[in-house]
């Protein structure tokens, strides 16, 4: 995820730039960069870093006549954060400058074919394919060249383009990816979220995917696929700045709850082959890894580890490969029974929670093979694997992870199934119905995100409880581990979570009249089983909502409450059944007054002990 920023009318467009992109930072800050149309031509500034870092680069280089510009500020995908990878790329002959936020899937193909045609490139970026593709379309017609790039790209994207020829404008396309053009008066700007237009207007037309659009100060037109003009809406915003910079939600969890669609589709999207098997092929991930190996170890902290408990689940039913999980603060003091004919996976959102990082030199100083599933490009973690599988949530700003959460569980599906294929375990027709399933899960998720009123509702219920209880078994168990550690970060309300056959020895004596109990029963396996468990909580007095799927009959006196998910395969339940739970802290949170997307004592990322 990268923010995108572009600016035309009569005032000096650097510093309107700037301010844009401080407002687009929560989408990417491991560099920044934008370019100017100046008299003597395209002029380029970029830098590894921050925004702040831009800025005293642009002061540094003087005063800079220019009235029109694009900016970026990136979360790196392909490239490590560097000055040279940083947007805008340029086109070999300075003339044309473009900023890109998204994938290009087929980028490897079109450089291929650019460099064969003598093209020399200058980063490891897939975007710079993208400005050298549009030279090669362009003659004097910006939306005619913009239109043929667009058929030629695969992935998502949201585009914008300067060319030195045709002073004052600006060349924009989506597909996938947000864009809008903020409408003013005698200027006009383009941006990837409404707070970076909101200097100058908060008049807005929102792009829609394969539109491409001319920005002129005094003019904005729109063009459909096909390069016929349509008219758009304008629309206004009625929120303020920091409102906006949550996309109009009140804060960063509840957004980034609602991103996870796009969270697990984008970490899945490539990784799926066109015939239906997974492809970690560009990660050195395949079946050799699996093949031989005698354990699998999965260490993390936090949610991560809660993710690589259900990982351990999808693992052993799936690849019949035992698997071994450790929060990483035990591991790394273990002496982990570990070698050469281990492989260790590691997870984390940031990549450099230390005890992570200890855990998987560590593993690696023993001979184990390691593969990181991380979310933050070239941390640590990314850095010192022997593989690294990227999840590709996008910035996560709310310190309680959400959606990184997700995207780990869709690559620990996809790893799952590859070591499957690997041990003949599941028939390659087998795995190609769960990837189609995988395929289908990020809508899903969109739907159990409907959910979402029912769960302020019951928060609304029991906000006041100061315990809470979660059960489930199997797949479920996990699950429930990490809605219990949701409650606790962001509403600070006891619970715990026991598996629903443990109650029996011991939790039980604390069910009484009116304790709230959240019930998972998603594992098909072990459905029965849980329900029993269930009756025994409503024997006494517990107050139960059950989270099921499946078209089970449900007896009307075996809960308080029911939410319905919809079916997929048992494995990948995990993904939709926690989404209630995700609900239930954020808004039982809310109702408490706690500060949601900075919970007291927490920290995004622990780099210490
Ligand atoms: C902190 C965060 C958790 C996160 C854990 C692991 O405790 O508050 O949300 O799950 O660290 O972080 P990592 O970056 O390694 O996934």
């Amino acid at each position: 995820m990268c923010g995108i920023v572009g600016f035309t009318g009569a005032k000096q467009a650097a510093p309107v730039l700037l301010k844009g992109l401080y407002t687009l930072e929560y989408r990417g800050y491991d560099s920044a960069g934008l370019s100017l149309q100046t008299a003597g031509g395209i002029r380029t500034i970029k830098t590894k870093g921050r925004v702040e870092e831009l800025e005293s680069k642009v002061n540094a280089a003087g005063e800079i006549e220019s009235c029109c510009g694009i900016g970026h500020t990136r979360w790196a995908t392909h490239g490590a954060p560097s000055d040279r990878n940083s947007h805008p790329h340029n086109s070999m002959d300075g003339t044309i400058s473009l900023v890109h936020n998204g994938i290009i899937e087929n980028y490897l193909e079109l450089k291929t074919m650019l460099q064969a045609e003598g093209v020399v490139f200058k980063s490891d970026t897939d975007t710079e394919v993208v400005a050298h593709l549009f030279a090669k379309c362009y003659h004097g017609d910006g939306v005619a060249a913009m239109l043929d790039v667009a058929k030629q790209l695969r992935g998502s994207y949201a585009l914008a383009v300067i060319t030195a020829d045709h002073k004052n404008e600006m060349i924009c396309t989506r597909r996938d990816n947000p864009l809008i053009v903020g409408v003013g008066e005698g200027e006009n700007m383009i941006a990837s979220d409404i707070p970076a237009i909101m200097a100058i207007t908060k008049r807005f037309i929102v792009v829609g995917d394969g539109e491409v659009v001319r920005v002129r100060p005094e003019a904005i037109e729109v063009y459909d696929k096909h390069g016929a003009r349509i008219e758009k809406e304008i629309q206004t915003v009625n929120w303020d700045i920091q409102g906006a910079m949550k996309g109009g939600y009140d804060h960063f969890m509840i957004k980034e709850i609602m991103e996870q669609p796009k969270a697990v589709r984008d970490s899945i999207a490539s990784r799926i082959t066109a015939d239906d098997l997974p492809d970690l092929m560009s990660e050195g991930v395949g079946a050799e890894l699996f093949r031989d190996i005698r354990n699998i170890h999965i260490v993390a902290c936090g949610s991560a580890y809660y993710a690589g408990l259900a990982g351990k689940v999808a693992f052993e039913r799936l690849a019949k490969i035992p698997v071994m999980a450790n929060v990483a603060s035990e591991f790394r003091y273990s002496d982990p029974i570990i070698d050469k004919h281990d492989v260790c996976v590691v997870i984390s959102q940031s990549g450099e929670t230390a005890d992570t990082v200890a855990a998987l030199r560590e593993a690696k100083a023993r001979g184990a093979t390691t593969v990181a599933i991380v979310n933050v490009l070239a941390s640590t973690a990314a850095r010192e694997a022997d593989h690294v599988i990227y999840t590709w949530a996008g910035p996560e700003i709310a310190v309680a992870t959400t959606k990184a959460y997700s995207a780990q569980l869709s690559v620990l599906y996809l790893l799952a199934l590859t070591a499957a294929g690997a041990r003949g375990t599941l028939t390659p027709d087998e795995i190609r119905y769960y990837c189609r399933q995988l395929k289908r899960l990020p809508d899903e998720i969109e739907q159990t995100l409907l959910c979402g009123d029912r769960m302020k509702e019951l928060a609304q219920l029991y906000y006041s409880s100061d315990d809470a209880y979660f059960i489930g078994r199997g797949i479920d168990y996990m699950t429930v581990q990490e809605g219990s550690l949701k409650l606790k970060e962001i509403a600070y309300v006891h619970s715990e979570a026991y598996a629903g056959g443990e109650l029996k020895h011991g939790p039980i004596s604390l069910i009484e009249d009116g304790t709230p109990v959240i019930a998972l029963a998603c594992d098909p396996e072990l459905y029965e089983k849980q329900i029993s468990n269930i009756k025994t909580v409503k024997a006494r007095g517990g107050r139960v909502i059950l989270i099921t799927n499946g078209d089970y009959a449900i007896d009307p006196d075996l809960c308080d409450h029911l939410i319905k998910l919809p079916a997929c395969p048992w494995f990948m339940t995990a993904s939709l059944s926690v989404i209630p739970l995700q609900f239930l802290a954020y808004y039982v949170g809310v109702l408490r007054g706690c500060d949601i997307d900075k919970p007291r004592n927490l920290a995004k990322s622990v780099t210490v002990e």
